[in-house]
């Protein structure tokens, strides 16, 4: 699986739901093509999501929904590294010595921070408050070239090389300084009813957010009752929140640009524009939902493919601790 001659990719996507239409344009898609290229770790990131509340039997659940989603959306264990970060005791440590070399003043200006506890103000747990640390210690563990993720993570990246760098400078040469990596077909999905807040798993309006497991119908449905606006013309324009939404959508699954689906619509009517946009939203992830079905039939496999990715995982992560422990200080045991 391992070439050492190729760059390292590596993320993650927590397990707090079915992966929306957003995870899977912005992120999880892209994730598929770059298996031939490069070395691919992806990992269902289940302790960050402790920042939220979840039923823990349900928690358990989505964990393995999340696994078995990835490998339904085209990921192969036999290219990539696909683990449960929970599996890896790595992450852990190394998070805690991450939030040991991250500050309260540049933790407090996180967005995602303040979006997250704005929204849950009786849950504002440290977790969420440190949660960039912990993701610094996912990307640096692994020594990461790229981290492909949508745009709402960029500051989390930014945060992770001033902490790699910080930690570099302060004991020696330790890390890579990763970069991101913004598919050019990577589109930032905004919600359905709201587009000009992104769609979000944790979206309480489900006619919000399009499932990856959706069916053809409720894809339709959700798509036909789609804000747009008063003008009924197909334009990609900033005033145009609505429909630059909808075309995002369709050019990210066709690959068509914005003229072309502006040719294509010219003179026709929001109506037939957003059937068009569900149906072909509908075909991509038809096959993606049957394999899913498909592999949740089998918690065998499952749990034999995160056995092996945890290993592989604990073996790669524990070169790059041994490596931290040792310059921070901390005494090894022998
Ligand atoms: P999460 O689980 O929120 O989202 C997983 C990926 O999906 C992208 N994404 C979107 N892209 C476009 N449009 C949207 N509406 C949209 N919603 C989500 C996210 O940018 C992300 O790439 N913190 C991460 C998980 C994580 C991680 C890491 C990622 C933990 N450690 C280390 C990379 C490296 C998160 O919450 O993703």
């Amino acid at each position: 699986m391992e070439n050492e001659a190729k760059k390292i990719i590596l993320s993650g996507i927590q397990p707090t739901g079915v992966f929306t239409l957003g995870n899977y344009l912005g992120a999880v898609r892209s994730w598929k093509t770059m298996q031939e290229q490069y070395n691919c770790y992806y990992f269902i990131a289940d302790l960050h999501s402790l920042t939220i509340h979840i039923d823990p039997q349900k928690r358990r659940q989505q964990t393995r929904e999340a696994f078995a989603l990835l490998l339904a959306c085209g990921i192969d264990t036999e290219k990539s590294l696909v683990f449960v970060q929970s599996h890896n005791k790595c992450h852990a440590e190394m998070g805690w010595i991450m939030d040991c070399c991250s500050q309260f003043g540049e933790l407090s200006r996180m967005t995602q921070f303040k979006d997250k506890s704005a929204k849950h103000p009786d849950n504002i747990n440290a977790g969420l408050f440190t949660y960039p640390a912990l993701m610094a210690g996912d990307i640096l563990l692994y020594q990461a070239d790229y981290v492909p993720v949508g745009a709402d993570q960029t500051q989390h990246l930014e945060f992770t090389r001033d902490v790699a760098t910080r930690f570099n400078h302060t004991y020696g040469e330790t890390f890579k300084l990763p970069e991101g990596y913004f598919p050019k077909a990577g589109a930032r999905v905004m919600s359905l009813q709201d587009p000009t807040s992104k769609m979000s798993k944790s979206d309480t309006n489900p006619k919000a957010t399009i499932s990856i497991l959706d069916d053809e119908k409720t894809i339709l449905k959700k798509f036909k009752s789609a804000v747009t606006d008063s003008e009924a013309c197909v334009r990609y324009s900033e005033d145009k929140p609505g429909v630059s939404n909808l075309m995002t959508i369709y050019s990210a699954v066709t690959g068509k640009t914005m003229a072309e689906i502006e040719a294509e619509f010219a003179g026709k009517g929001y109506g037939d524009f957003k059937a068009v946009v569900g149906q072909a939203v509908a075909d991509e992830l038809r096959p993606i939902r049957e394999d899913f079905a498909r592999l949740m039939q089998d918690r065998a496999y499952l749990e034999e493919e995160m056995k092996k990715g945890a290993e592989h995982a604990t073996y790669i992560a524990n070169k790059t601790l041994t490596k931290v422990k040792k310059r921070v200080g901390l005494l090894l045991e022998k």
